[in-house]
């Protein structure tokens, strides 16, 4: 599926059925099951108005309808970070970031970063992300027991994005604990705790990244950073704050919503929740769907700031046939349901999608071989940031379903 698929023509939802509700949206930020949030606030309406002056997107039309508004701005989001966060990387990091960015700005960095994050490196990765997992798997299939978060879902999209960006393996694991302090500063609401902590590790991180960016500039290699800094078209290039600002995003947005997919998908499976599909492609895609990584995305329309749930959307009974039963098999038959919106929509459609379903089924394929039973009795879910993610997952191979 791609982005423009399974689009249905239905009316733009009208700004004057904006319902006033008194709901608090904060009440996600510790919350173990979203889904029963969402499906309150949608029956309520497709679009709340709550006493805090968000706009809350809960329907599948509602949401995207928000990501195509010709009027909403991402901008105003970088505005805030430059509002609210002291001089330095953190700053300097959010208010570049690509995908706060609005036009001017935004076209020319996401065609300057496209020239560089082709179609072709994705596909030259394949390889490499096949024989990473397969390894890793045959490895801890042979310990028997293992964490499937943190010791393979974690492990093969670190790996790739290290490969992909020239990061040293050796980095990866201080690079991720910097990369995850900075997330919460994404997230509806952060604590002065959270804020101190991010901005020391986004200081950290920069000075990093910015060595090996100089690095690179200074001997190019093969890898993306190196492709992004030499990246040129109509004589623009990528500024230095963008280019660090860059690499910081595609280090963060580049592991941790592809192992939430996958992790979260197999929690969902290995709890009885659901059964592989068909085909990989099906089971990634309805993982998408069931467990959105990314829960909600930002913009600031005329009706003011509002949160678009893609979550919720993807969960809309209006546009999807049980939407709360996970059947991989709904992909397979026409006419397909709407594209799930885990990936955004317009403008800012996630520029690492095909990157991130490939890691996917690729992952998902090695583990449907794999009888795994959960190692536990209690799941602990946590969002950081709009992410929602699993502490942990742990697994054991299960032996009786070998014999
Ligand atoms: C399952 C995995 C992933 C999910 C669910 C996901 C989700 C998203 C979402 C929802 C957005 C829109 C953000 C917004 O509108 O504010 C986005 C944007 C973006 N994603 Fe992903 N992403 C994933 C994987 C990746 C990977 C692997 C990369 C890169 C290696 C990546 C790079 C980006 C970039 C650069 C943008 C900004 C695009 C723009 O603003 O023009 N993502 N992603």
């Amino acid at each position: 599926m791609g982005a423009g698929s399974g689009t249905r023509e239905h009316e733009m939802a009208d700004p004057h059925d904006i319902v006033e509700v008194d709901v608090d949206v904060d009440a996600l930020v510790d919350c173990a099951d979203p889904y029963a949030l969402f499906a309150a606030w949608r029956a309520a309406g497709p679009l709340l108005r709550t006493p805090s002056g968000f706009v809350v997107a809960t329907s599948w039309q509602a949401a995207m309808d928000a990501l195509r508004d010709p009027s909403a701005t991402s901008g105003l989001i970088g505005q805030r970070y430059r509002d609210a966060l002291p001089p330095g990387a953190a700053r300097d990091e959010l208010s570049h970031r690509i995908n706060f960015l609005d036009p001017p700005d935004h076209p020319r960095v996401r065609a300057l970063v496209s020239k560089a994050f082709t179609p072709r490196r994705v596909a030259e990765l394949r390889p490499y992300v096949e024989s990473t997992a397969s390894s890793l798997l045959d490895e801890l299939v042979a310990r028997g027991r293992f964490d499937l978060l943190h010791d393979f879902c974690h492990q093969v999209p670190s790996l790739v994005i290290s490969e992909l960006l020239g990061v040293p393996v050796a980095e990866r694991d201080r690079l991720t604990a910097l990369s995850d302090a900075v997330t919460p500063l994404l997230g509806l609401s952060v604590t002065d705790d959270e804020r101190t902590a991010a901005v020391a590790a986004a200081e950290e991180m920069h000075a990093t990244l910015g060595e090996l960016l100089a690095d690179r500039q200074a001997h190019p290699g093969a890898d993306l950073l190196s492709a992004l800094a030499a990246a040129e078209e109509d004589g623009e290039r990528l500024s230095r704050a963008e280019l660090l600002s860059l690499a910081a995003t595609l280090y963060s947005a580049g592991h941790r919503t592809t192992r939430d997919l996958t992790v979260n998908g197999m929690a969902v499976l290995l709890t009885g929740g659901g059964t592989f599909g068909p085909d990989v492609s099906s089971t990634v895609q309805e993982m998408l769907r069931f467990e959105t990584p990314t829960l909600y995305v930002a913009r600031v329309t005329t009706d003011g700031p509002v949160l678009v749930l893609l979550g919720a959307a993807n969960r809309d009974p209006a546009a999807y046939g049980d939407a709360d039963v996970f059947r991989p098999e709904r992909w397979q038959v026409e006419p397909t349901p709407p594209t799930p919106l885990s990936f955004a929509f317009g403008a800012h459609y996630c520029l690492g999608a095909s990157l991130a379903r490939m890691e996917a089924e690729v992952m998902v394929g090695a583990l449907a071989a794999v009888p795994l039973a959960l190692d536990t009795t209690a799941l602990e879910w946590r969002l950081r940031g709009p992410f929602r993610s699993l502490a942990a997952l742990p697994v054991r191979v299960d032996a009786a379903a070998t014999t």
